[in-house]
């Protein structure tokens, strides 16, 4: 079950273009982090049975969730995706009456606001998005953007940890929640090794 109807088509073509020029764009938030949160979210919607899921609102929400994060302004990267999304969906004539669904989606997808994911969509498409912060994927997006931001390891390791801590009760799905326990446990080894290595230095 994939969704290649012609507004995701369009729309994934048009993001992956814009992002190649936008130099600011958070490095672990470009067009892989969109592609595979739309592949995550239609995997996870695949496992919900308990409600009507429409998997095209759902996969341009997922193309469009982080299409402008800076990354020196993760604060307001939610307001500034809505605004270019809402534009890209004008842009490609995306129908009226869904185009709210999809920027509700995106309003309420970030862990760092108070907004809590109403429609199942926005449930879905806030599982995919934390969905792929962990694992080896994840751990790889973390440094990728630490390093973009100038931080040590062992700050960036902080800021993790913090995040995981925040974002994993959080979490709305069971699917999601069971899709993220093998991954999360391999963040705690990688965080457990981690500590291991340094005290061998003490
Ligand atoms: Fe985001
Ligand atoms: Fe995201």
């Amino acid at each position: 079950m994939d969704v290649e109807g012609r507004f995701v088509e369009m729309a994934s073509m048009m993001v992956r273009e814009l992002l190649e020029s936008e130099t600011d764009q958070s490095v672990a938030h470009r067009w892989d982090h969109l592609e595979r949160v739309r592949r995550r979210a239609l995997k996870l919607a695949r496992e919900i049975t308990d409600g009507e899921i429409d998997l095209e609102v759902l996969s341009m929400a997922a193309l469009l969730h982080d299409v402008d994060e800076p990354y020196h302004d993760k604060q307001g990267h939610v307001a500034k995706s809505l605004e270019k999304a809402e534009r890209i969906l004008l842009d490609l004539d995306y129908p009226e009456d869904k185009r709210p669904r999809v920027l509700e989606a995106i309003a309420e997808h970030s862990s760092e606001d108070d907004f809590q994911p109403s429609s199942l969509e926005a449930k879905v498409l806030f599982d995919a998005d934390k969905l792929d912060g962990l694992g080896a994927i994840g751990i790889a997006r973390v440094f990728a953007f630490s390093g973009q931001r100038g931080l040590l390891t062992s700050e960036a390791l902080e800021w993790y940890r913090a995040k995981i801590e925040r974002t994993i009760p959080m979490m709305q799905t069971e699917a999601g929640r069971q899709f993220g326990a093998r991954d999360l446990a391999y963040v705690n080894s990688f965080f457990a090794k981690y500590r291991e290595e340094e005290e061998e230095l003490l």
